[in-house]
Parts: C-alpha cells; structure tokens; sequence
C-alpha cells in the first residue's frame, strides 16, 4: 500500500502547489488568532506550530491522510501488545513500560505487566540497597560511582536522561557512560575512578555486543588489578534479555535485569536499560519520568488527530519531507542539559524510519527518515544557523525551551529564551531588500557600497520551525518529551508504510568488521578486499606501533 496512490495524498499535492508560496509574515499580520489556532497544550507542555508553511487545513489534509492510513488502527496495534515489528516477529510494547495504569497488556497470549512489575520491584530494592550503603563494594565502601557500559539504545537514552536530570543526582552519587569500543572512553573514565567505590552495569539487550562485551572484559580487567574473582559479583551488573551470555561472561544472574525483546534498543531506557538513571537520580524520579512517559501516551492514543502532539509533529515532518523535499531536520534544545538529547533523537528517529523498504518488500518511491541533528542554543547560534538561515535548504527546527532554569542563581535565562524566540522569529520573518536597504542608509552606506554589500543582508525567511515550551525539565517532562518524539517516529512509519522497529542496516557493518578484524591482526599482507580496503588494511599495519 502506497500512501502515494491514496486521494487524501493527491489532494495535498494540490494542496500544496496552491500554497507553496505561502508567506508566513503575512499569514501572522493577516490573522491575529493564528498562534491560538496552530498550537497544542498538553498538561505543562505547548507545542507552537504557527511558525509552519501551513494553513489550518493543510493540518486537516494531513489528518485526513493518516486517517486513511489507518493510523488509528497501528496506535490499537501498539498499545495493545500486537505484533507489528513484523520482520523481527515481535510486539512492539516499550509503551507498557510506563504503563502506569497498570492495565492488563497481552503479549503473545501472556500479560507482561506482571514481569515488568516484577523488574521494577527488583530495580527499586538494588537502588535502595546501593543508597542505603546495604549493598557496599568489596572493601566495604559505599557506591559512589555507576559505569554503564553500554551502546546506542543501551547507552545513549540512558546517557541522556542522567545528563538531563542532574540537579535530581543523589548526593556523592556519579554516573558515568562508557560505550565506544575506542579504548579512550574506557581509559579516561577508569582513569578517574576506585574500584572499591564503582559498579558497572553492562547493559546490551543481546549480550552479544562487540563493543560493550570488550568494555565490559576490559572493565573486569582493571577491577581484577584490585579486587578479586569472587568480588566481581558486588561490582557487576547486567541488564539483558540473554542470561546465558551474562553467565558465561561470569555476571551472577541474580544481579541480573531482564529485559524483553518486545522493547526495542532506542526504546529501551524506560526498562531496566534505565538502571543507571534509577542509580543516579533514585528509583522515585525514575517513575516520574515513567509517570510522563504515560501521559504522553494516554494523549496520543486519545486525542484527536488535529489536537495531537506526536500526530501533528509527525505530519509536519511529513509536509516538508515529501512535498518541500526537506532531507533533514534540527532539533536544538535551549537548556544545556539537554545536550545529548539530540542524540538519542538521531538514533531514535534515524535507526527506526531510515528504510527504503515498505512492510511489503518493495523499494520506496518516496523520501523517509530525515537526517536529525542538532546541538543545544545559544551555541548552535554560533556554528551552523547561518545555514539555517541563510542556506539553500529547508531545514526544520524544532525548538526545545524551558522557561526556567535549575540553576536560578546564574541568571541568564532570560537572555537563553531570547535568543530561541528571536532565532524562530527570524527564520519565519526573515529581512527583505527594503528591510535591508534602510538599515544600511541608516548606518551611512551608500551607492556602490551598499548595493554590494545589500544582497549579502537578506534573510529569505519563510523558514518553518515548531517550539516545545514547558515550564522546567522536571522528570515528569523529560518523560513526556522523549516519548512525543517516539510517537512522532511511529506515525511516519504509518504514513511513509515501513517497520519502524527493525534495524537490518546496521547488520553488514557489523559483519564485515568481523571479517576484517583478523586480516587486521595477522602478520601478512592481505589482498582478499577490494583494492581501497586492501591497501588501507595493509598501511594500518605498516604505521601501527602496537
Ligand atoms: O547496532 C544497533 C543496535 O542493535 C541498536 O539497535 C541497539 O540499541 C544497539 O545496537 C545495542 O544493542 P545491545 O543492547 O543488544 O547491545
């Protein structure tokens, strides 16, 4: 099923080809209502989508599309345990993670709200008895430090969230993330640690992760310069679905937290792959971010498309993909602590609708996942805006503000939030050559001077960006954040008709690696690759001096 071929599709391409030339600024000075009509509140959190190359019924366009999609039947799907990443054959349920209504979810015949209860419980007990000073390393120290070690869904939401959630940090508590096989990460980290203060869990769904398995025996490696085997057991954890792997890697299984493979690895940090979190900032703000996490579910699966967060997200993303041709997309977080959020982003949005494959097996004709970037403001301001605004792209942003800070006694941010407005205002009104032209008479130029220099100086404007404000990153907002972008991830795979859930372009990497670790590592010149590969192998060994 294409969406291409569906008359909810055609009508928005002539939709589109009537208002292509829509003019935001006039748009704003025509209609004094429209921030009112192009905006959505849920609870604490507004998203502003007036700054958009849209009218009222290019959203009711969209909806109507998704509508025919089907959307609401895929969200049933989901939530209700089905088994919709159909090419790994499994339910799709990160959702009953933070199901905190606690509702029966039926997964291949079986409630799953007992297990996660039952893991939940377990991870509340581990963190209790680590805060407590109940659970002490092996010369009778408390915890001080947590290692995870982990990578891209076992790594980077966690990561994230910690950084996110500092001011939450219990007191003498420190999170750190290992995750590239890179030894410098392993290195520095270590560095600056005691092995009588630090645990590490070695979080990997699979457990059979090169990187995180190398980190995890290079971990044990230098903890065995100090303690001893039979300490291992105080100071390592595992979270996984494969409990074999953890015991043959010599992790007692009993300091083990299971995960399922309904939940995928970028949907994860809501499982025990959220350990770290619960560690860092206590088992009390882990729920609240659960607690989120569920509002934002409870509003996507019952609001009307056209008053839907995620939904209306998603279709924009859509809008600017398919018909403005946009290829990608910024999110740009003005609060520092949200500086990996767009990471965890780029994984979850760029992993799961990076395709070219429909749910058929067909080739698409059509655009998907756009490439996600971002860094936070003021910074990005400093780095690649003049692109966004000046550039010969359509690149949407999406602006992340808080209105206040944790850290009130710096007091910037008012100077922080005006830069985010004025940065949305200048990209949907850009400066015309009159505009421009009055400044520069104003500064003194004239003749040739200016007319030079007069084209450099326009914005073209018209450029589209949404604002997410909230009142502070609490836990609670940060859940509902993080799973907004995860619903806005799962609507574009309805529409653009793609698994969302599966990752099979990571695979060759990884199998090829394989391939090349023993050409790399034996003694003679190697000639089985192609000529590019050979030749790089075979320099590597000449320069290396290890
Ligand atoms: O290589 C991609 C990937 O499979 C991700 O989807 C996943 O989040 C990551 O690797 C880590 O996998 P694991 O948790 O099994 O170690």
């Amino acid at each position: 099923m294409t969406p291409l071929n569906t008359s909810e599709w055609q009508s928005l391409e002539r939709h589109y080809s009537d208002i292509k030339y829509l003019s935001m600024r006039d748009e704003f000075a025509l209609d004094s209502g429209r921030f009112e009509r192009l905006s959505i509140s849920s609870g604490d959190l507004l998203l502003d989508y007036s700054k958009n190359r849209i009218t009222k019924k290019t959203i009711s366009k969209l909806a109507a599309l998704v509508e025919s999609l089907d959307l609401s039947g895929w969200i049933e799907k989901m939530f209700t345990g089905e088994s919709i990443n159909t090419t790994e054959g499994r339910a799709v349920s990160h959702i009953a993670l933070r199901n905190r209504s606690n509702t029966p979810i039926i997964v291949d015949g079986e409630d799953i709200m007992p297990a996660i209860n039952a893991v939940l419980a377990q991870m509340k007990r581990f963190c209790g008895k680590v805060h407590s000073g109940e659970w002490l390393g092996y010369t009778g120290k408390q915890i001080t430090d947590i290692v995870n070690i982990g990578i891209g869904g076992s790594d980077l939401g966690p990561a994230m969230i910690c950084d996110a959630l500092e001011p939450y940090g219990v007191e003498g508590m420190n999170a750190h993330f290992v995750s590239n096989v890179d030894g410098t990460d392993l290195s520095t980290t270590l560095e600056k640690l005691n092995p009588e203060t630090t645990l590490f869990v070695v979080a990997s769904k699979t457990f059979t992760t090169q990187e995180t398995l190398t980190n995890a025996q290079s971990a044990r490696a230098w903890f065995l310069q100090a303690g001893s085997q039979e300490d291992v057991a105080q100071h390592f954890v595992a979270v996984s679905t494969n409990a074999e792997a953890v015991a043959e890697f010599g992790i007692n299984t009993d300091n083990m937290f299971e995960i399922w493979d309904w939940v995928g690895g970028r949907y994860s940090l809501w499982s025990a792959i959220g350990l770290p979190i619960a560690l860092y900032v206590g088992m009390d703000n882990f729920e609240r971010l659960l607690d989120g996490g569920h509002e934002m579910d409870n509003h996507f699966r019952h609001q009307p498309f056209e008053d839907n967060i995620p939904v209306v997200m998603g279709l924009l993303g859509i809008w600017y993909i398919n018909f403005f041709g946009s290829q990608t997309h910024a999110i740009v977080p003005y609060d520092h602590s949200l500086a990996r959020f767009p990471s965890h982003m780029q994984q979850l949005d760029m992993e799961s609708n990076g395709k070219n494959t429909n749910r058929q097996g067909q080739r698409l004709r059509y655009g998907t996942g756009p490439v996600i970037w971002g860094t936070p403001g003021t910074n990005g301001q400093h780095a690649y805006f003049q692109l966004i605004h000046q550039g010969t792209q359509i690149i949407p942003v999406d602006f992340v503000l808080p209105v206040n800070s944790h850290y009130p006694e710096v007091d910037h941010q008012s100077i922080l939030l005006a830069n985010g407005l004025a940065q949305s205002e200048a990209l949907m009104k850009g400066k015309n050559a009159e505009e421009v032209r009055a400044e520069l008479v104003k500064e003194g130029l004239e003749g040739e001077e200016l007319e030079a220099l007069l084209p450099h100086k326009i914005f073209p404007g018209n450029r589209p960006s949404n604002t997410l404000l909230f009142p502070k990153l609490t836990p609670e907002m940060l859940g509902q954040l993080v799973a907004l972008y995860e619903h806005k991830v799962f609507v574009q795979g309805v529409v653009w008709n793609i698994n969302s859930f599966d990752q099979w372009g990571v695979e060759l990497g990884k199998q090829l690696a394989k391939a090349i670790l023993p050409d790399l590592e034996q003694g003679a010149e190697v000639s089985v690759h192609d000529s590019s590969t050979t030749s790089l192998i075979n320099l590597i060994k000449q320069l290396r001096t290890y």
